[in-house]
């Protein structure tokens, strides 16, 4: 039986055939269920959609309050189970959020444009053909972001990097005197990481924010690491088993939710002077 197919039941009846994608590297799978695990990346099985037509994500234009961003090539990694748990509470205290893992959409690398002519460099983001530019529209939308990284060599994995260098046109805005679109809004930060680095990696995240006019939340910033010693492939059972990661991504959620609710942003709105690097 070839590793991509499931077996045909006994009374030669055939399962239900959904093809399986692994988010991470794109091995498919035909089958009722998803495999145990991708045979080609090793990713655990949550790694697995069903695959569908890629569409261009679409922003619907309706209000909400935060937007949770898994900036891990793994959906359902250790970077994912503290989304998880911040995306929990969220829905306990009954905050109206969505939540987008970075490795289920499309979003080129940064053209640049800025690095040409600052006035290049503006929004809407000339780039219109991936997900980024609805994703422009919930930063503008939401009033606060909780953003999860991975630690990849002492900083932010590549897809957030990607992400966030997207964000230029809308950190331009305030360098061409434009009106801006993110100040005073509230970040809160998540870091996983197996052994360090996690707060360089969350200043390299904050320094993008902060120069968005993002307030980082008071005790804004939660890591969670396990140890050089130990090999990565016991981190999964490690951080679920782990009270302390639950109890600080909590916090940084609480903490997000508490500063949003004051109205920075109505209050700031104007007020502030944009100042760069
Ligand atoms: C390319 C790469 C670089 C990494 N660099 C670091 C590092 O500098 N510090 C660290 O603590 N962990 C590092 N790690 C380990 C990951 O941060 C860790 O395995 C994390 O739990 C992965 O999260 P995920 O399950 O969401 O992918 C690295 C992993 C990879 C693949």
């Amino acid at each position: 039986m070839p590793e991509n197919q499931d077996p045909v039941t006994s009374a030669g009846e055939q399962k239900a055939r959904i093809t399986w994608r692994c988010a991470v590297c794109g091995f498919e799978f035909t089958g009722e269920k998803p495999p145990r695990g991708c045979p080609v990346c090793h990713s655990h099985a949550d790694e697995f959609i069903p695959e569908k037509e890629r569409v261009r994500l679409v922003y619907d234009g309706e209000p909400f309050d935060v937007l949770l961003i898994n900036g891990s090539t793994h959906r359902a990694g250790n970077t994912g189970y503290m989304a998880d748990i911040a995306e929990a509470l969220l829905k306990d205290r009954g905050i109206t959020y969505r939540r987008f893992n970075l490795a289920e959409h499309h979003i080129e690398y940064c053209w640049c444009c800025y690095s040409v002519r600052a006035e290049s460099c503006t929004f809407p983001c000339r780039n219109q053909n991936d997900d980024m530019p609805a994703f422009h529209h919930m930063l503008a939308a939401s009033k606060a972001v909780i953003v999860a990284s991975p630690i990849n060599w002492n900083s932010m994995s590549v897809r957030l990097k990607t992400f966030l260098d997207r964000t230029t046109c809308m950190e331009n805005l305030y360098h061409l005197e434009k009106p801006g679109l993110t100040e005073g809004k509230v970040v809160g930060i998540l870091i996983n990481g197996h052994e360090d680095g996690a707060i360089k990696t969350a200043m390299d995240v904050f320094f993008n924010f902060q120069q968005l006019g993002y307030v980082l939340a008071p005790f804004g910033i939660a890591f969670r690491t396990h140890g050089a010693q130990f090999n990565s492939k016991t981190d999964r059972e490690f951080f679920r088993a782990d009270e302390q990661i639950v109890h600080d991504t909590r916090g940084i959620v609480a903490n997000v939710i508490e500063v949003m609710q004051i109205g920075l942003e109505e209050r700031l709105k104007g007020k502030l002077v944009p100042v760069s690097e």
